[in-house]
């Protein structure tokens, strides 16, 4: 059975994705985010990609808000 979650692209800011991720860097190594939310850059200019650090502000990134309602599928 699926889910829908709610993914919100901010004015002029990142994806916000709603949960924590647990997710492999390059090395292999597994992290666990903190926090109810995930904000992913869409900006391109972050140093901590896939996330975002706030440099949108500083590159003055204009990008229009968007809500996206997705639908996930359980793969168990
Ligand atoms: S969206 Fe925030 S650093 Fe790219």
């Amino acid at each position: 059975m699926g889910s829908k979650i709610e993914i919100k692209a901010r004015l002029n800011g990142p994806y916000l994705v709603p949960g924590q991720a647990t997710y492999t860097d390059a090395q292999g190594n597994t992290h666990t985010s903190e926090g109810k939310m995930i904000a992913l850059c869409r900006c391109g200019h972050s140093a901590n990609k896939p996330f975002c650090d706030g440099s949108h502000k500083k590159v003055e990134f204009q990008a229009p808000e968007v809500v996206l309602q997705v639908s996930v599928e359980s793969s168990e």
